[in-house]
């Protein structure tokens, strides 16, 4: 048990240290994979520098105007933004982020947009969510869950602060296959999403557990070392060790990004 806590509180920093030191996001590289045209013209450049997310969760969420919305780790504030233009200033979106930095440059980006007035940024954990119980109908997440060391508790976080029958819907990144110890064990490979992520079995079981309901997992994209090479938490060498490492066949297909949408039961 103790050496559990230590490990978490080891992937913990490294998390936190990796997003320090990145001197920006993924750019435009990141943000045409998975946004479209419509989407990127409503954005601050800020917003689109900073993105660091692996899909785009914001059009399956079907969100409605007055809605409150969570983002779970909202880093530099691109789907907090997105997710306000829709529910306008009669609802209200919360970015949550284990950084007080990545927070202030949402807060900018925010302002920049024009949704300043019915957003807000939170420094927090996604494992101890700095909100109410039932305070929120959707929570949306990118490139998340799969940096936490515990990945069960921040589910139940997530369906706490949810109202019965709100919806949880995000993109994140899974493996249909072990890695290598060497690519497990690599901070910068956890930081980067890849060695934290889940098989989607197991996310699916952790949703079911959760109390969770209407799971569904789909939208599959293929996730290799082009794409971890657009993101600035992997280094160049991270990447030749990952493809020395890795079986040919696997080089584009490291990971899967998957749009995951579930329901808080109402009773
Ligand atoms: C891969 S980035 C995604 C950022 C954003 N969702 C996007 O699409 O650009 C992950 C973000 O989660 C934040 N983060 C990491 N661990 C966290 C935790 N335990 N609780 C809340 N945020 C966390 C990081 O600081 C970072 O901003």
């Amino acid at each position: 048990m103790t050496h559990d806590l230590m490990f978490q509180e080891e992937i913990r920093r490294a998390v936190a240290r990796a997003y320090s030191a990145i001197p920006s996001g993924g750019g435009e590289a990141v943000t045409r994979r998975s946004y479209s045209a419509e989407e990127l013209a409503e954005l601050p450049a800020g917003a689109v520098a900073w993105a660091l997310g692996v899909g785009d969760p914001i059009p399956h969420a079907g969100l409605r105007p007055g809605e409150a919305v969570l983002d779970v780790g909202s880093g530099g504030g691109i789907d907090t933004i997105l997710a306000a233009r829709r529910v306008g200033p009669e609802g209200r979106v919360i970015g949550l982020d284990l950084l007080d930095e990545m927070c202030a440059r949402a807060r900018e980006h925010a302002r920049a947009a024009g949704v300043e007035d019915w957003t807000e940024f939170r420094r927090g954990e996604m494992e101890a969510i700095p909100l109410a119980d039932s305070s929120v109908d959707v929570v949306v997440s990118n490139g998340v869950i799969n940096l936490s060391p515990r990945k069960s508790r921040a589910l139940a976080e997530i369906s706490r602060v949810l109202r019965p029958g709100g919806r949880l819907c995000l993109v994140d990144l899974v493996v249909d296959e072990e890695l290598p110890p060497t690519v497990l064990g690599s901070t910068a490979a956890w930081a980067g999403c890849v060695s934290g992520a889940l098989a989607e079995s197991v996310f699916r079981n952790k949703l079911r557990k959760t109390g969770f309901t209407d799971i569904s997992i789909g939208e599959r994209l293929p996730f290799g070392l082009s794409e971890a090479a657009l993101y600035p938490l992997f280094t160049p060498e991270v990447i030749e060790q990952m493809r020395e490492l890795l079986p040919a066949q696997r080089h584009e297909n490291v990971a899967t990004s998957v749009l995951v949408k579930a329901v808080r039961p109402l009773a």
